[in-house]
């Protein structure tokens, strides 16, 4: 396995891989990599011939106040991690070389669902995800990207981005992988004091009763957020932030199920150590005919 900081060095790496006629996977990381992660790159592992890691924590993205500062750095454990799971490259550069002073980078403007749900809580965090992402393909060049459903704001925005801009990247949804009571793998879990661990579980909870809900003929999108908040109301350590069903298509708020429409439950909670965030797939209501 290697390892690269300096951006020149990568994209002379991924183009000679290209040239041989490999294919390149790019899994983008702030590092301090769990299970959720490893997924990733055992997707890119299975699908493409040489898979590259990039571990950036990205201040752009980190609202103030936010936790760019403790983010937990672990660069060592990350690299042990990569290499266990057969990745070929990790490209950790540093803030100058991700963001050269006097460069103007293109700024992708993430838009009106920019400003929705997590851009509410988190103002600029997805004009700073853009612009982090996009530098990324832009040095990687022509490869697939993996990218999880467990932050499906990100993803959505990320593949409007390469459509608009028509960048020669296919990114890829992974599932979401989960601890055994449900919560979804994340690396601000590590804040959780063992008490807020332990309830932790509620937004997993109140998204899957959201979904026997919907799989038990509920359309009413107000309900099955009443469902959520019901939950996660009802465990002391979480406040909610927000809960909402989006149209996977539009990610915009609607108000019932319909057919033919993939929709999910997406919810974000504060707890007293960390904000937590995840969603899942609703199933489809059947036609009416
Ligand atoms: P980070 O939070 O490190 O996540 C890197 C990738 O891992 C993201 O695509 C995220 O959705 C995915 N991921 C995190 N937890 C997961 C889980 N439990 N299951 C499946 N996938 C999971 O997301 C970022 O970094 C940054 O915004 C980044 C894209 C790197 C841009 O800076």
């Amino acid at each position: 396995m290697e390892l690269i900081r300096a951006p020149g060095d990568l994209r002379a790496a991924a183009d000679g891989h290209r040239v041989a006629g490999e294919t390149v996977g790019l899994v983008p990381t702030m590092g301090a990599l769990h299970e959720g992660h490893a997924a990733l790159i055992d997707l890119m592992r299975r699908e493409r011939d040489v898979v590259v890691v990039s571990i950036f924590v990205n201040p752009l993205q980190f609202a103030t106040g936010e936790d760019c500062e403790r983010y937990p750095r672990e660069e060592e454990g990350d690299l042990a991690i990569c290499e266990r799971r057969g990745v070929d490259i990790v490209w950790a550069p540093s803030p100058e070389q991700m963001f050269p002073l006097g460069v103007t980078l293109a700024s992708p403007d993430p838009g009106p669902v920019g400003a929705r749900f997590e851009g509410v809580a988190r103002p600029g965090h997805f004009a700073g995800v853009l612009k982090a992402v996009h530098r990324l393909f832009e040095v990687t060049g022509p490869c697939a990207a993996a990218f999880g459903e467990k932050d499906a704001q990100q993803v959505y925005l990320v593949r409007e981005m390469v459509k608009y801009l028509d960048l020669p990247v296919d990114v890829v949804a992974c599932p979401t992988v989960r601890e055994v009571d449900g919560l979804a793998c994340s690396s601000r879990n590590a804040y959780l004091a063992p008490a807020e661990r332990a309830q932790a579980g509620c937004l997993f909870l109140g998204l899957s009763e959201a979904a026997a809900c919907a799989r038990g003929g509920e359309r009413d999108a107000r309900r099955l957020v009443a469902t959520i908040a019901r939950e996660v109301g009802a465990t002391a350590s979480a406040r909610l932030d927000y809960a909402a069903v989006v149209d996977d298509a539009t990610f915009e708020a609607v108000d019932t199920l319909a057919h033919g429409r993939s929709a999910r439950a997406i919810v974000a909670a504060h707890f007293p150590s960390a904000r937590l965030i995840d969603n899942l797939s609703l199933p489809e209501p059947p036609s009416d005919r």
